[in-house]
């Protein structure tokens, strides 16, 4: 039997930094709302020259300075991101040419938050049949510029940044299981119109995230319990066999409920959301890579990784890392 094997990640956050009280002055919010409802204190918001590829780039270079691989080893590149430079070429092969791979499939997928879960349960795929020797995924994700920054339901969540995760297979444990699931049912819940095509579809409506905040924080809340318990049956595992729940960075009330479920502390969780905010597709691998880099993480260890977002989409992979 192959298995997928994480080799290397990587992670990039831009410098600007927009606090909680940057955004009070600018909307009917405070500090101490948005982190009691939240947990988030501050975001990053990209640079003007700064693009989805841009920052994939150099979170893609640090996952593959880690693997110790040249980047024409790579022969695939799954990127996941909800604000790509351009609606083609895919982000994917921007990233491509950015790292001068000659051979190389690359494309993008769209599960918004759950892009990165999703990236992992297909190169997966490609990895244990041996279809792909070593697949890089990255989420990539400038929200800042689909956000509606009068809107304080949304404008406060959202952040900037990029991770990468470097994967190959051999013949020892390493992703047991990934679990992938959509419902089309909630596009009211939460959308975000494509700026192109927006104004034809639906009259003018502007290209800005829209959601209804406390409808999905339910169904996440639901959805997420469910998929923890499908993914330890599927393994036959109990809770206390899971060292690490690395969590998609929504709001640290929905990542709270989860690792209850779990039976964990937070102090088996790695939570990045306070200075990052929601970075969609990009938080589980920018968790999951400050808790390699800063050592919690360690090999042999079992981390469940958990995502939720538009679509709805949500899923889960559980690694030995
Ligand atoms: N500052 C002050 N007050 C606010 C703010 C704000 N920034 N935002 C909303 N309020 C007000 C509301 O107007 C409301 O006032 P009212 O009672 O007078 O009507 C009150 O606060 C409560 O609003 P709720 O929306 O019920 O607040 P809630 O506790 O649900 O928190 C939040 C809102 C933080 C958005 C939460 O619902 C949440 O995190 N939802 C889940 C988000 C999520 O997981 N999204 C999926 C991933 S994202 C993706 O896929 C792109």
């Amino acid at each position: 039997t192959r298995w997928t094997h994480v080799i290397g990640t990587g992670g990039y956050l831009p410098e600007t930094i927009r606090t909680n009280e940057d955004i009070s002055a600018t909307v009917d919010t405070s500090d101490s709302w948005i982190y009691e409802r939240t947990g988030i204190k501050s975001r990053r918001i990209a640079g003007p020259d700064e693009t989805a590829s841009s920052m994939a780039e150099i979170a893609a270079r640090q996952a593959i300075e880690a693997a110790g691989i040249a980047a024409d080893d790579i022969d695939m590149i799954i990127v996941a991101t909800g604000t790509p430079d351009r609606v083609y070429p895919s982000t994917a092969c921007l990233l491509q040419e950015r790292l001068g791979i000659k051979q190389c499939v690359g494309f993008d997928i769209q599960a918004a938050c759950s892009g990165s879960v999703y990236g992992l349960s297909i190169a997966d795929q490609y990895l244990k049949t041996g279809f792909a020797k070593n697949v890089l995924v990255v989420g990539t994700e400038i929200c800042s510029r689909i956000v509606d920054w009068t809107d304080r339901g949304t404008c406060i969540l959202f952040g900037d940044g990029a991770g990468a995760i470097l994967l190959t297979s051999n013949d020892k444990p390493g992703i047991l299981s990934t679990h992938i699931h959509s419902d089309g049912g909630y596009e009211d819940l939460l959308y975000c119109p494509n700026p192109q095509v927006a104004a034809v579809a639906k009259q003018n409506e502007p290209a800005y995230i829209s959601m209804r905040g406390n409808e999905v924080f339910k169904v996440a809340v639901n959805t997420l319990g469910r998929i923890v318990d499908e993914t330890l049956e599927a393994n036959g595992l109990q809770q206390s066999d899971i060292d690490w729940l690395v969590p998609h960075q929504a709001n640290t009330r929905i990542i709270a409920a989860t690792a209850k479920k779990l039976g964990m502390s937070m102090d088996q969780v790695i939570l990045t959301l306070e200075n990052q905010g929601n970075t969609s597709s990009a938080s589980v691998l920018l968790a999951f890579n400050e808790g390699v880099r800063d050592g919690r993480i360690q090999r042999g260890q079992t981390v469940l990784m958990e995502a939720f977002g538009a679509g709805f989409t949500w899923g889960s992979a559980l690694i030995r890392y």
